[in-house]
């Protein structure tokens, strides 16, 4: 059956380079060859992997005639960020419910926030977590009241709509994959509220891309993902009656948290200094620093043994080093 996707716009720089990381598969690779699909390549401000989802997301607030965007996450947030830019550039209101203290002075992401345009508001991570659904709430109520229309778009983007995002991104590593002769691949990613991981687990499945897909997680734990992953498929399905009927059987690589999420070790910090003085590629220390560490530590305890190739999806977030510039610097 064919896939019919929603429509989308046009907002990210894609298709990304997939690039072989020659010296980095020498150093780490263990025998395996080491690929990077470029996420971080979708754009300037709008780099990484929020692009992608919010293509669709957009298309749809515009579609059901809605004028705003509220969207929420950490201070440091990309998918803010990027929310943030994508209106700018359509002309939506947004609207950023963060978690957190506002800090004395915007850096990094919140910077490019404020830059954008964007209405900004910190709650106390208590607050926060328990009455995000009032927030949003409140905050639809709030704009309704001025005659506006707002969508809530859920953390990271990450939903039935999001997650189509990937599933196109899929098609890409298909092409990818023939041009740079790989036969059969392990596809990893950070994964941080499952959006990224459930499109392309979906997307790899319906697309026949001969591919096994690992989230490492960021934050939270393997069952979290688990259910997070099975529960965005559910959505996409019920939002989507049409689509395919797949079981989907997520991978989930834990044990990379570290003290929690946004909060990496010294290892990832000199990999993040290693890995760009031996190949020019910037990673960050929330999400691809720890995701890129923990696939190295998995690949030297024979995790991916018995498939050559390795491609590791830089899903960007290259703002969220300016904040942490003390660990990298002296
Ligand atoms: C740079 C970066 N990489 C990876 C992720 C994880 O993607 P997802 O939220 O789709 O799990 C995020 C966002 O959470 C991100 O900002």
């Amino acid at each position: 059956m064919a896939l019919v996707y929603p429509r989308k716009l046009d907002l990210a720089r894609t298709p990304t380079p997939l690039q072989y990381l020659e010296r980095a598969s020498a150093k780490w690779g263990g025998g395996h060859r080491l690929w990077v699909k470029r996420d971080d390549l979708t754009g300037c401000g709008l780099s990484g992997n929020k692009v992608r989802k919010l293509e669709f997301i957009a298309a749809h607030a515009i579609d059901t005639g809605c004028d705003t965007l509220i969207t929420c996450g950490g201070v440091q947030s990309n998918h803010c960020r990027a929310t943030a830019l994508v209106g700018a550039q359509l002309g939506l209101k947004v609207h950023l419910l963060l978690r957190g203290e506002a800090p004395p002075q915007p850096d990094g992401n919140l910077l490019l926030d404020y830059l954008a345009g964007a209405d900004v508001d910190f709650y106390p991570p208590r607050q926060f977590f328990r009455e995000l659904d009032q927030l949003f709430a409140h905050w639809q109520q709030h704009y309704a009241g001025q005659g506006r229309r707002a969508l809530a778009v859920p953390t990271g983007g990450s939903d039935g709509l999001g997650v189509w995002g990937y599933i196109a991104a899929c098609e890409e590593l298909q092409d990818d994959f023939r041009r740079a002769g790989i036969g059969e691949a392990h596809v990893v990613s950070a994964t941080g509220s499952g959006g990224t991981q459930t499109g392309l687990t979906l997307g790899a499945a319906l697309h026949d891309l001969p591919a096994t897909v690992w989230g490492i997680n960021v934050c939270d734990d393997e069952r979290y993902f688990l259910d997070k992953v099975a529960s965005d498929a559910a959505d996409w399905r019920r939002r989507y009656p049409g689509v395919p009927a797949l079981r989907v059987e997520p991978r989930v690589i834990d044990g990379y948290v570290g003290q929690g999420y946004a909060i990496a070790d010294a290892g990832v910090f000199r990999l993040i200094r290693e890995l760009c003085a031996l190949e020019g590629l910037l990673l960050d220390p929330v999400y691809t620093g720890k995701a890129f560490a923990g696939m190295l530590a998995e690949i030297a305890r024979g995790r991916f043994r018995g498939c050559r190739d390795i491609v590791f999806v830089h899903t960007g977030g290259l703002f969220g080093l300016f904040p942490q510039r003390g660990e990298l610097t002296g």
